[in-house]
């Protein structure tokens, strides 16, 4: 297995920006695993299936081809995405499917292979927690609520900010509550709190615990 940096945080923490220009800088894989819930609960809500129904999910999970492409693409079934995951219906589906035990199950083997063989950084709600907790950089990254509903409105215009907060507020509440693998921080995570902190700031926080943990950010031999 490659070097693991994950980060795990609550929605609009900024994960998803501080993780690929954080791949980016170190030339590591940037993975995305929410897309991957996004992904089956799209699928879900195309086939009419409950994303509460558990053994009807878990048969989408295990059979769904996820392909993480470069750009934040997303490829399921080999029908490009990226878009179509990332509405509001689709954010509350996948944190339905996403309580679902044998269905994270699913995903996390799928997220496991994918650092066979490559240095990656993950960014989720349990890479520091319960798929890679040997992971040598761990984060978890948070803001204060109203500037993770500012930060979403900014990239979802068309969606009333109240109704924005609201979404948000539920999906949290479900992602910390839910009995297999909640959003918690990781014993050995380091808290950051991006709240008034520039992409630039937090990238640093980050590079100089990569420094310290991982030498110079490059493969030790
Ligand atoms: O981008 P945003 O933070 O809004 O959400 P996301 O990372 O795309 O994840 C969508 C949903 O998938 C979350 O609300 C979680 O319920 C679920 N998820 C999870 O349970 N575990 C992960 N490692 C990643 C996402």
């Amino acid at each position: 297995m490659g070097h693991v940096i994950a980060i795990d945080g609550p929605a609009g923490a900024g994960k998803s920006t501080i993780a690929r220009s954080l791949a980016e800088k170190l030339g590591y894989v940037y993975i995305d695993s929410g897309a991957m819930y996004r992904a089956v609960a799209l699928w879900a809500i195309r086939q009419n299936i409950d994303p509460g129904d558990a053994h009807r999910v878990e048969q989408l999970a295990r059979a769904a081809d996820i392909e993480l492409l470069p750009l934040r693409t997303v490829r399921l079934n080999n029908e490009d995405v990226s878009e179509a995951i990332r509405v509001p219906e689709v954010s509350a589906a996948a944190s339905r499917v996403a309580a679902i035990g044998a269905v994270r199950a699913a995903l996390v083997a799928k997220q496991k292979r994918m650092a066979d063989r490559a240095n990656v950084v993950m960014e989720g709600r349990d890479i520091g927690t319960v798929v890679f907790p040997d992971a040598r950089v761990k984060i978890f990254l948070d803001a204060n609520p109203l500037e993770r509903v500012r930060r979403r409105a900014g990239e979802q215009p068309q969606v009333p900010p109240e109704q924005l907060a609201e979404q948000i507020a539920r999906r949290d509440e479900r992602d910390r509550q839910r009995a297999e693998s909640p959003l918690v921080q990781a014993p050995d995570a380091v808290y950051l709190d991006s709240t008034g902190l520039t992409p630039e700031e937090v990238e640093e926080e980050i590079l100089k615990l990569v420094r310290a943990r991982i030498s110079n950010g490059k493969e030790r031999h």
